[in-house]
Order: structure tokens, then C-alpha cells, then sequence
């Protein structure tokens, strides 16, 4: 058995207080939407997602709280306007300072089910869920492990995204590339575990995407539903897009932008779905050509369109993912691949790291 560090916390479903109380799965009263200053809207209450392990609710530990449902941010955008299209920001970069846009969607019902055992969770040097997971255990007094692609990185300085990982208290672990591959292998898996001191932990999956993570981003579906014809994200793993389809209302459909090169992504995002609702859900289509050569690759004409991007709208944008999105819609308004009188919502997944536009 795997124990939590002296002095931390620890998350007790047995206790008194569950970590995240079960939301009410009856009707409910829709709250009336707040109003913000500005062009930024809350977009009323969810509506759906009555899994009553989805932490998608103002339940849960303070130090969790989520801005929820994420703000909607309309921006008035001459290469959307001029083609008839609404395009809408859903800020989910605005749901909590640390726990950033999609991973608190993903991580908050793995926090619960870890039950204050140990998590262990896997990703490549720059990955934006190893270190919200390592946000996460300090937020928590957790105890994390960060399993790290690439062996070669355990003899240089770390970067300054596994520095925060490993300033936020992640044990990290590297591994050599190709065990790194068979990962999800159970005998691989229990080699690591046991390699970190970890067989009780729970694990989970590089770029978070289990079930209880795409289960989880069915809120996110139902938030867009009755704002958005189609809702449109960048793609990792799938584990979002997977959610999102599975909660949008009949009528809408999901747009998925893979920015890993590959063609894999559409074979993930149907087991995905497989695995957490039995079947395929939702209208879903990915759309591949805006990987830009591949995970992290970018090219002088992405930096710039990001870079006007936050200038026309002053919102930060994360280059990895977000900004392969938006290019991709842009790119789609100006094929005309939408009809006019379409609204367009882009989920605002991520934000700049350090702290960069
Ligand atoms: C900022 C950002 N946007 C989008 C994604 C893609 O999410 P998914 O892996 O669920 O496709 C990630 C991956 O974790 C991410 O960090």
C-alpha cells in the first residue's frame, strides 16, 4: 500500500465529507446566466451530464473550485463576420487558476477516484497535464508521480516545465522511449509501479484521458449546446473531443483538430467513446491537415496568425493546440466550409506557458 506523505491531507470517500458530493441528478432550477463586464458571458448552468461521479458542479474542495460553466466569449472577427459565421471563445482556460481549461474537466473525477492514494500519470517533457496533475497534488497534499518519456532527460538539467512539475512536489521518473510505448501493458505498468514505489497508485493514462476523464468533458458538450452549431477542439489523445460529442444536444456536431501527425486519432476517439459510453456518441468529424508537421511543430506562419490573434483579441493564446485550432477554423471560414448563420464555438483548452502570449 501506497501512503500519502506525513502531514498531507487525505481524501476519504469513507470519511464525512466526500470530496466531491454527489450532484443532484433530479431536474434542477436553471440559475439566470451572470453577467460579466465585457464582451465575456458565463453560459448558463449545465444542463446535462448527470453521471453522478462528474465532478462538473460547484462541489468539491475549495482549493478545487471551478469557474463553471466556463465563460463564453463572443469575438467580433472580420474573417468570420465577413462569411456570416459567430465564432465563440469557451474559456476554459478560466476554470481554475492551475488545473487549466480541459484538465480540470479530466482530472477532477481521477482526484476523486484516487481516493487519496497516489497518482501516477505519464507525459513527454512539455506536457500540460503532467503539470496540472502536479498542481493538483500540492493543491491537494497528494502524493504524484510523473512518469517522463524519454530516458535520455534524467542526466540534463529539467526544464522549466518539469521544474514546476517537480517544485509542485511529482516525483518524476524516467523512462526510455520504447518501454515508454508499452505503457499501457500490464506487465510494463506493474514494472514501473513497482520501479516508483507505487503498486497501489492510481493510475492514470498520459494526457489523462480515461474514462472518468471523457465522461467528465460531457459537460462541456452540454455548456456549448444550446449556444454553438458546432463546437470545435484541438486534439491530443481524443479524450476531450470523445466528451464533448458525447454531450452535445442532437444537431450540433464537434469539429476535432488533431495536432499530432498520424491519422491515428480517429480510431482512438471511437475506442475512447467505446470505452466510457459502450458505443459511439454524439456527431464528431476530425479535420487533419492543421498538425503543422506534428506535436510541438510550428512554423513562422502559425507564430504569426497566434501572435495577431492575441493582439486583435487580447486573449493569450497557447501555441501547442489552442493556436493549431484556431488556425483551423480560420482556414475552414475561408474554404467556406461552414454555412453562413453558423455560430462556431473554439474551446479555449490551454494557456501560454511560462506565462507567454
Ligand atoms: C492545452 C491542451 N489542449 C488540448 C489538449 C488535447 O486534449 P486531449 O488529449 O483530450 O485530446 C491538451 C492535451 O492534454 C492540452 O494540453
Amino acid at each position: 500500500m501506497d501512503h500519502c506523505l506525513a502531514g498531507h491531507r487525505r481524501w476519504s470517500g469513507r470519511g464525512r465529507a466526500r470530496p466531491f458530493p454527489r450532484r443532484r441528478t433530479g431536474p434542477r432550477a436553471a440559475a439566470p446566466p451572470r453577467a460579466l463586464p465585457g464582451p465575456l458571458r458565463d453560459n448558463g448552468p449545465v444542463t446535462s451530464s448527470a453521471d453522478p461521479a462528474s465532478p462538473a458542479g460547484p462541489a468539491g474542495p475549495a482549493v478545487l473550485a471551478p469557474r463553471l460553466p466556463s465563460p463564453l466569449q463572443e469575438l467580433a472577427d472580420d474573417r468570420f463576420t465577413r462569411r456570416g459565421l459567430r465564432l465563440l471563445l469557451k474559456r476554459d482556460d478560466l476554470i481554475h487558476p492551475e488545473l487549466i481549461g480541459n484538465k480540470w474537466r479530466k482530472l477532477a473525477p481521477n482526484l476523486q477516484a484516487a481516493d487519496g492514494r497516489t497518482i501516477v500519470t505519464f507525459g513527454g517533457a512539455y506536457s500540460n497535464h503532467l503539470r496540472a496533475t502536479a498542481a493538483a497534488g500540492r493543491l491537494l497534499g497528494l502524493s504524484t508521480v510523473g512518469v517522463v518519456r524519454g530516458q535520455e532527460l534524467a542526466d540534463r538539467p529539467l526544464n522549466p516545465s518539469l521544474a514546476r512539475c517537480a517544485a509542485d512536489g511529482m516525483r518524476l521518473h524516467f523512462l526510455d522511449r520504447s518501454t515508454y510505448r508499452r505503457k499501457a501493458e500490464p506487465e510494463t505498468l506493474a514494472k514501473v509501479l513497482a520501479a516508483v514505489g507505487a503498486r497501489e497508485a492510481h493510475v492514470v493514462p498520459e494526457g489523462g484521458s480515461n474514462a472518468l476523464a471523457v465522461r467528465g468533458c460531457r459537460a462541456l458538450g452540454a455548456e456549448l449546446g444550446a449556444h454553438a452549431d458546432v463546437a470545435a477542439v484541438a486534439c491530443g489523445t481524443g479524450g476531450t473531443l470523445a466528451g464533448l460529442a458525447a454531450g452535445l444536444p442532437p444537431g450540433r456536431r464537434a469539429l476535432g483538430v488533431p495536432v499530432l501527425k498520424g491519422g491515428f486519432l480517429g480510431a482512438d476517439v471511437r475506442a475512447l467513446q467505446e470505452g466510457s459510453f459502450g458505443g459511439r456518441r454524439g456527431d464528431w468529424s476530425l479535420d487533419e491537415r492543421f498538425h503543422f508537421g506534428g506535436y510541438a511543430r510550428t512554423t513562422p506562419e502559425l507564430e504569426s496568425f497566434a501572435a495577431d490573434f492575441t493582439a486583435r483579441h487580447g486573449v493569450p493564446v497557447e501555441r501547442l493546440y489552442v493556436a493549431k485550432l484556431l488556425y483551423a477554423l480560420a482556414a475552414l471560414a475561408a474554404e467556406g466550409a461552414f454555412a453562413r448563420g453558423t455560430t462556431l464555438a473554439a474551446v479555449v483548452t490551454g494557456r501560454p506557458f511560462p506565462d507567454e502570449p
